[in-house]
């Protein structure tokens, strides 16, 4: 079975910002199910040291470019067997917080440091030059944190191979040429089929460029980033390696994430005693401050709250939305000016909305099985995770036909409700108008309970776990390592 080595800059539980995080979390323990030798390197975060349990000290790794000597420490991803290693460098990482941005929400000024080292150490121990008894034959790399990781490892003769993960396209690592020269980077890759993209450092380019498979989250994303819409300005490099781009549909943590044992619920429920979410959408009503209503719908909202996530949309809907039977809950963080309009927006309807400011993760689990509806208008998902939860709580998701988002949510038309396929509602422009049409959609439909039920069935009955797509990372591992053009010595 292939050894991988998991380079990402996030993994829950030790840290997460966002889906990146889960993916990294839960693909790793489905891989390791499948029997492949996973292992995980992450930054040694102040948070990730917190919550990883028992760690030893294992290697050094000295990066003489970058003039650092950086520990490795050894432990295990909490409840499972695979294997972490966390990169202890303390005046890059031991800080509080979110591990891109500082305090008030800037970049780390440091970013480039801190990813080049993460990619450099990867490349250490990629080439068995850290003493650590094991070699890996693939390294797998995630987003742009992790993009020069295939840049570095490819010019080499002999070498594992490497697999890119795009989670989105739209944080590429953009830094000045000066960054460039302080990385002590190769002077080869300085140009435009290396890591420039027009005159910055891109880190990003350095995956797509030197991977020798490229992944994206969701097979309609995969399409979507080689046209100029979705492309962020790489659509002509995608397209021009389309031979070796394929995309795999996220799973979900199947343990994590489930209504019948979750327990940050006040009453676990499954699709057969789907009544009993009832209990939970009232106590979030009451910890919201939200009147409990028991027959008004009750529509969520998690997530950043970034252009991508459509929040503008949203609140640009918000005058229209008040008109309708509903209430509203958002949990969010992101651009202060998202943030301050939420506050406003429920100062104004304290009985309609309830806006949660923050990063919370026992509240988005209450949020996903508490509430009857989950809004995601997004502008652009490449897979998006949060519309799974719903659809596994019985929530019945409206979204934009777009990305991950139209590969998973089938819209609840006659054709579909009829052969019973239909989960939720699928509207087609990024417009307040449409978001407006598709809530009425759903509001009609949840006032036909046998209609609502068997949305509900859909979404409950499906399988969203890891299963299909554990395997297919897998195949993708092996058929590198059968038609392997150079093997570790
Ligand atoms: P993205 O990775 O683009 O943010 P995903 O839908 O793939 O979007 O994943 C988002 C993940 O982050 C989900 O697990 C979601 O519950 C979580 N999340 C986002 N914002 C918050 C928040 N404010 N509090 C708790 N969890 C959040
Ligand atoms: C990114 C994307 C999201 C995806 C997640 C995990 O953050 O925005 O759509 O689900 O990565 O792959």
């Amino acid at each position: 079975m292939p050894r991988v080595l998991f380079v990402t800059s996030e993994c829950y539980p030790l840290i997460k910002t966002g889906g990146l995080g889960d993916v990294c979390g839960s693909l790793p323990p489905a891989l390791s199910a499948l029997g492949v030798d996973v292992r995980v390197l992450m930054p040694a975060y102040r948070a990730a040291l917190a919550h990883a349990g028992r760690l030893q000290r294992v290697a050094e790794i000295t990066i003489p470019e970058m003039g650092v000597t950086a520990g490795v420490l050894e432990g295990q991803l909490p409840d499972t067997h695979v294997g972490l290693w966390l990169l202890d460098w303390p005046a890059a990482y031991d800080r509080s917080g979110n591990p891109y941005l500082d305090s008030s929400g800037t970049p780390w000024s440091d970013n480039a440091q801190r990813f080049a080292l993460l990619a450099r150490a990867a490349v250490q121990i990629a080439n068995g030059r850290v003493g650590l008894a094991w070699q890996p034959e693939i390294v797998h790399a995630h987003d742009w944190q992790t993009g020069l990781v295939p840049a570095l490892l490819a010019p080499q003769p002999v070498r594992p191979a490497t697999v890119f993960t795009i989670h989105n396209l739209a944080y590429q690592g953009l830094f000045p040429y000066e960054t460039f020269r302080s990385l002590n980077l190769p002077d080869s890759l300085w140009s435009i089929g290396g890591v420039e993209f027009y005159s910055l450092l891109s880190f990003m380019k350095g995956g797509l460029t030197f991977a020798d498979r490229i992944t994206t989250v969701s097979p309609n994303y995969a399409h979507e980033i080689q046209t100029p819409a979705f492309g962020c300005g790489l659509d002509g490099l995608l397209g021009a390696r389309a031979d070796v781009l394929r995309g795999i549909l996220n799973g979900i943590d199947h343990e994590t994430w489930n209504p019948a044992t979750d327990p940050h619920l006040v009453q676990p429920f499954t699709f057969e005693h789907v009544e009993d979410k009832k209990a939970n959408k009232h106590s979030l009503q009451i910890q919201l401050g939200l009147p409990a209503a028991s027959t008004l719908p009750l529509i969520g909202w998690v997530g950043r709250l970034v252009e991508q996530k459509g929040i503008d949309l949203l609140l640009d809907a918000l005058p229209e939305l008040l008109r309708l039977p509903l209430q509203l809950a958002v949990l969010g963080s992101g651009e202060a000016r998202f943030e301050q309009a939420l506050r406003t927006a429920a100062l104004q309807a304290p009985d309609r909305i309830a806006a949660v400011i923050g990063y919370d993760e026992a509240l988005a689990h209450r949020i996903e099985a508490g509430a009857d509806i989950f809004l995601m208008p997004s502008r652009f998902e490449p897979c998006g995770l949060n519309q799974l939860y719903s659809l596994r709580y019985g929530t019945v998701p409206i979204v934009h036909r777009v990305g991950g988002l139209a590969d998973t949510v089938i819209d609840g038309n006659s054709e579909n409700l009829r052969n019973q396929r239909a989960n939720g509602v699928v509207f087609d422009a990024p417009e307040a108008d449409a978001l407006c049409a598709a809530v009425k959609r759903a509001l009609a439909l949840y006032r036909e309970p046998t209609v609502w039920r068997s949305l509900q069935r859909a979404g409950m009955e499906h399988d969203y776990s890891w299963r299909h797509s554990a395997a297919a990372y897998r195949d993708l591992y092996r058929e590198l390592v059968d038609g392997r053009m150079a093997r570790p010595a």
